[in-house]
């Protein structure tokens, strides 16, 4: 069997609603894993595609994240809406959608415009 050409991790971690952080399937990640397999199999990518679930990927205030491997292109505010774009223009064609994807300044960082300051600081 050949390897895949592309993983998709989709986050589905879910926090009680008090916790101190967002978290992606609040936001509705839980419906993306099953569009991502329906498009990557419309797109006729089953087998050089593969999508799964995971817990959180640090990145809650910007959920629904999604990060496609070996490219480490990260999405965020993914709905399902966005996915067959996203399998179309980056899994198919080779094009990140680039209204979707992070900014770097977004990736592991204390401050961005999605976060509030941190207590404290
Ligand atoms: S809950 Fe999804 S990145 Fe943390």
């Amino acid at each position: 069997m050949p390897k895949f050409e592309h993983h998709v991790f989709i986050c589905t971690n879910k926090r009680d609603e008090e916790a101190d952080r967002p978290s992606c399937a609040r936001q509705g990640s839980e419906k993306l894993k099953s569009a991502f397999k329906d498009a990557v199999k419309e797109a006729g990518l089953k087998g050089k595609v593969r999508a799964n679930e995971l817990g959180c990927l640090d990145q809650c205030e910007h959920g629904p994240v999604v990060v496609v491997y070996p490219d480490a292109v990260w999405y965020g505010f993914v709905h399902v809406k966005d996915v067959e774009e996203i399998v179309t223009e980056h899994l198919l064609h080779g094009r990140p959608v680039e209204r979707l994807r992070l900014a770097d300044t977004c990736l592991n960082t204390e401050r961005c415009p999605h976060k509030l300051v941190p207590k404290g600081k």
